[in-house]
């Protein structure tokens, strides 16, 4: 964790010329990856942790980024939601999740994230402890995540959703097969993502951080 905040703070605070985009998500990445369940008080077997509703820990946040976790029970879901301008590198902790992830393919994205749009679905995956994955602005930045069997998942997200700044978080529902798009490799499915309030069946409990404090003084 204190290697995450440490590059986080090289590549998202104390931007020099010379880093890019690219670099900020190969170094950050590496970090998330190394997360593990220990340090961040996340056990399977936690008798706090509760087994009905999806547990939310707010590990950190500051201007630049936030990190939280999930501990989604088996068959949940975090509904379909955007991250506007926003990257997201996601880590299985442990448990197993189904991902459906999207796009718009309208001209105006940022019309479509406050009134829905066409948009392309991208092949489902599963991911499984251990794993990580990278949600960028321009690729897979809506996305649902289903527990095919109870999990815990860290978010490393930056710059963190922040409604003054325009970027809310929203809720969608996919209206399927508009038709089918062929690209250079694969053929795409294209859908009809229609925004939607939060689904009431949405409901996160918050669980306080238990892990070693950080420090984010100089962020
Ligand atoms: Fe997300």
């Amino acid at each position: 964790m204190e290697t995450l905040l440490k590059t986080a703070k090289n590549f998202l605070v104390n931007v020099t010329a010379r880093q890019s985009y690219e670099e900020a998500c190969f170094h950050l990445k590496y970090c998330v990856e190394r997360l593990n369940p220990e340090e961040l008080c996340i056990l399977e077997k936690d008798p706090s942790l509760d087994k009905s509703y999806i547990n939310f820990v707010n590990v950190a946040e500051c201007q630049s980024f936030a990190i939280s976790v999930f501990v989604i029970p088996t068959g949940l879901k975090l509904p379909l939601h955007d991250h506007v301008g926003m990257t997201v590198i996601t880590k299985v902790l442990w448990g197993e999740l189904d991902v459906d992830s999207f796009d718009f393919i309208e001209k105006d994205k940022f019309v479509c994230h406050h009134m829905g749009g066409e948009g392309v679905q991208y092949p489902s995956f599963t991911m499984r402890a251990g794993d990580c994955q990278l949600f960028y602005p321009f690729k897979a930045n809506l996305h649902e995540f289903k527990a095919r069997r109870r999990c815990a998942i860290v978010d490393f997200m930056w710059p963190p959703y922040n409604p003054a700044e325009d970027r809310d978080c929203h809720y969608f529902m996919s209206q399927p097969h508009l038709g089918l798009r062929r690209n250079d490799t694969e053929t795409e499915k294209l859908v009809y993502l229609q925004r939607i309030p939060c689904p009431s069946y949405f409901y996160t409990q918050e669980v306080l951080y238990r892990g070693p404090p950080l420090d984010l003084r100089y962020l």
